[in-house]
């Protein structure tokens, strides 16, 4: 039977896995939300003579690992920007491959991910996506609401200038009908207009490929998030890599403007460093 064949992903868990949950799944500081700009699938396959085509047919394997990792280590959300609203002024043969391969990966993926828990969601201008595949998210939405494990965001036709905008635009007429008083709108008011209004701000982000730019994505939510930037292409970003970037991530010391001497009092020893470092070379070796 199908749900015979659905991997129960706990049932797999490597050594550093189990090391992680053990040593750092609790720590107050390890990341409830990472967010990840998956980039460098066209050069991933120009750079092996392959169609840019297959870069993101193998960048869906990517997200496959991805998704399972960060839901055995305990990772809360993890947000990842499959589609920009920019990146509809592709030639329309590769928005048609993007596309496919959405309605492909929900087709495929959904039994599999709510045996395992997680909470699939989207975020972007929906509307613009292919029917079918606004049929797919809804029904994985709602076939997957209840569930207590990892919540997955995927931004889809997707720009954080678009989003601020129309919470801009239903603030002002929130305002103008009365429901909210100007001088009393504050970041929380501004931050539940937001499409991402469900999820904590990300902790860290995780951009593939070195390129150096946050792409119009989660502006104002990534206010205080860590970056981490791997020149890995998104296709070839696997578990460990993942893992590295949580080890770098709680190195970080997270000051939020105050200096670092607030922050020592305030907070109890982060993970012993030089055991950190063990951590990470394990995993790389
Ligand atoms: C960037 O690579 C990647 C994207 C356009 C988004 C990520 C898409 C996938 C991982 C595959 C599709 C999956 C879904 C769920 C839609 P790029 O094409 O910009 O790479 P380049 O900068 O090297 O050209």
């Amino acid at each position: 039977m199908k749900k015979d064949k659905q991997i129960n992903w706990t049932s797999e868990l490597q050594e550093e896995e189990i090391i992680l949950i053990e040593k750092f799944g609790e720590m107050d500081n390890f990341p409830k939300h990472i967010a990840i700009i998956m980039d460098g699938n066209g050069r991933w396959a120009t750079s092996r003579s392959l169609p840019r085509a297959m870069g993101h047919k193998q960048g869906v394997e990517a997200i496959r690992d991805i998704v399972k990792a960060a839901s055995k280590i305990g990772v809360k959300y993890l947000t990842l920007y499959a589609f920009s609203v920019e990146n509809w002024k592709r030639p329309s043969v590769e928005v048609n491959v993007l596309m496919n391969l959405l309605e492909q990966y929900l087709r495929q993926e959904v039994d599999e991910l709510h045996h395992n828990k997680v909470k699939l969601g989207a975020i972007g201008e929906l509307s613009s996506l292919p029917r079918v595949a606004q049929k797919l998210l809804a029904d994985a939405h709602e076939k997957t609401k209840d569930n207590d494990g990892l919540q997955l965001n995927l931004a889809l036709s997707y720009s954080s200038r678009w989003d601020i905008l129309n919470a801009v635009k239903s603030i002002a007429n929130d305002a103008k009908d009365g429901k909210l008083i100007p001088s009393e709108i504050d970041e929380s008011t501004f931050s539940n207009y937001l499409s991402t209004k469900a999820t904590p701000d990300p902790d860290l982000l995780i951009r593939t490929s070195g390129e150096m730019r946050l792409s119009n994505f989660l502006l104002w939510e990534m206010a205080y998030s860590e970056i981490f930037i791997t020149d890995k292409y998104w296709p070839d970003f696997n578990s460990k890599d993942l893992y590295e970037a949580i080890l770098n991530y709680l190195t970080r010391e997270r000051r939020f403007g105050k200096t670092s001497a607030q922050v020592q009092d305030e907070n109890s020893p982060n993970a012993n460093l030089s055991f950190l470092q063990r951590v990470v070379n394990a995993i790389k070796s």
